[in-house]
């Protein structure tokens, strides 16, 4: 078998390595750097810090401070025209999936050309853009290792990705201490995402070796971790091992790519704007139990991470059900809400159904489904 292993970035790790930010961003020869964050990271004061951070290793900075959830691409190109105007020679994102995938995607225009919408293809060619660092505060989405910007193509009401080399992170900063605090709920969703990235990188039709090992430690330690995360925001313990399983669950998808889960989650979260790992985490116990058949000895690993004693002898539909069913109980544990409380309609399940069979994420399924399999898997979405 021949597999595909992408690089992850240069990554320093640890309690306290946003405090070197600006000392990285030296050392990679920045001289004037846009900062890019939300509202939200302002008003935690993180951003703030790294700004001051960066001031004090004599790099000139500019801010923008308007990325949105589920980045627009209006709100991309807002950014990057700043950007150009600005003259800077690097680019620092800090906050949640939502503003590095923004980061990732403003920097791919600084050297390439407008509009965003086209780089969401596959084989488009792109230039590198400026140098680029990413520093997470929440632990999850493992954008800062990926070389996968997810944005909202506002005319077709989708979410797609610009991918590649180019869009890679030059270095990622990675410091537990900045998701000490935070919401329980969003700790929950966050920790999901990267359990439905390990598990789908573990079952996906692009599976390798290091990516198996990454994907299953990733899944011990948030099994091991993330009700402790979600019981307390100050355990830096739990915050620590998160941070590193969603870091690694992404080093694992970088080369893997997810599937069809995240194919759902990309749909209902377009649709309904629910968070993305919320849709992740409830549309993973149907997958599980959809690719049993396929990838029995790979689903029977995500219940061994989890630390299930599954029998050598089970039928595939009894081990697809129990590892689902350990998934269903772990989300109820971390409190995961469910569509109904989310006021998601069951009837409109049906038709998403050809939304989620053209998301790219589907084509690396390890088993093609029909319509009636994907409008199954959506409606076992409610089984919860
Ligand atoms: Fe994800």
């Amino acid at each position: 078998m021949i597999v595909n292993i992408k690089p992850s970035p240069p990554m320093i790790f640890g309690a306290g390595a946003s405090w070197r930010t600006g000392m990285v961003a030296r050392g990679l020869g920045i001289r004037k750097a846009l900062c890019i964050y939300d509202q939200g990271m302002k008003d935690t004061g993180i951003a703030g810090r790294i700004v001051e951070n960066l001031k004090a290793a004599g790099i000139q900075v500019v801010c923008y401070e308007g990325v949105q959830p589920d980045p627009p691409d209006y709100i991309i190109h807002e950014a990057a025209t700043f950007a150009n105007e600005e003259n800077i020679d690097g680019i620092i994102g800090v906050g949640g999936g939502s503003v590095m995938d923004a980061t990732k995607a403003v920097n791919i225009l600084t050297t390439n050309p407008f509009p965003i919408t086209k780089y969401f293809d596959l084989g488009v060619v792109q230039k590198p853009g400026k140098v680029l660092i990413l520093i997470p505060t929440t632990a999850g989405t493992g954008s800062e290792v990926t070389e996968f910007a997810i944005v909202t193509d506002t005319l077709n009401n989708k979410k797609v990705a610009t991918l590649g080399p180019p869009t890679i992170a030059n270095q990622a900063i990675i410091d537990p201490e900045l998701l000490l605090g935070m919401p329980a709920s969003l700790t929950a969703a966050c920790g999901m995402d990267a359990f439905a990235h390990a598990a789908e990188a573990l079952t996906s039709s692009g599976m390798n070796p290091l990516s198996d090992a990454l994907a299953q430690k990733a899944i011990s330690l948030i099994v091991d971790n993330l009700p402790a995360a979600v019981k307390d925001n100050n355990d830096i313990t739990a915050l620590t091992n998160m941070s590193f399983a969603a870091t690694i669950a992404g080093t694992a998808f970088n080369s893997t790519v997810t599937h069809i889960g995240h194919a759902m989650a990309h749909t209902i979260g377009a649709f309904y704007h629910i968070p993305h790992g919320v849709g992740c985490a409830l549309a993973l116990p149907a997958v599980m139990e959809f690719v049993a058949d396929t990838v029995p000895e790979k689903v029977r690993q995500i219940g061994a991470a989890m630390g299930l004693s599954l029998d050598k002898g089970m039928a595939h539909a009894e081990l697809g059900l129990a590892v689902a069913d350990a998934i269903r109980e772990f989300l109820r544990k971390i409190g995961i809400p469910t569509l109904e409380e989310l006021s998601v309609q069951r009837e409109m399940m049906a038709l998403l159904v050809p939304a989620v069979m053209s998301d790219m994420s589907s084509y690396f399924s390890p088993k093609w489904g029909s319509a009636e399999q994907v409008y199954y898997l959506m409606d076992n979405m409610y089984k919860y």
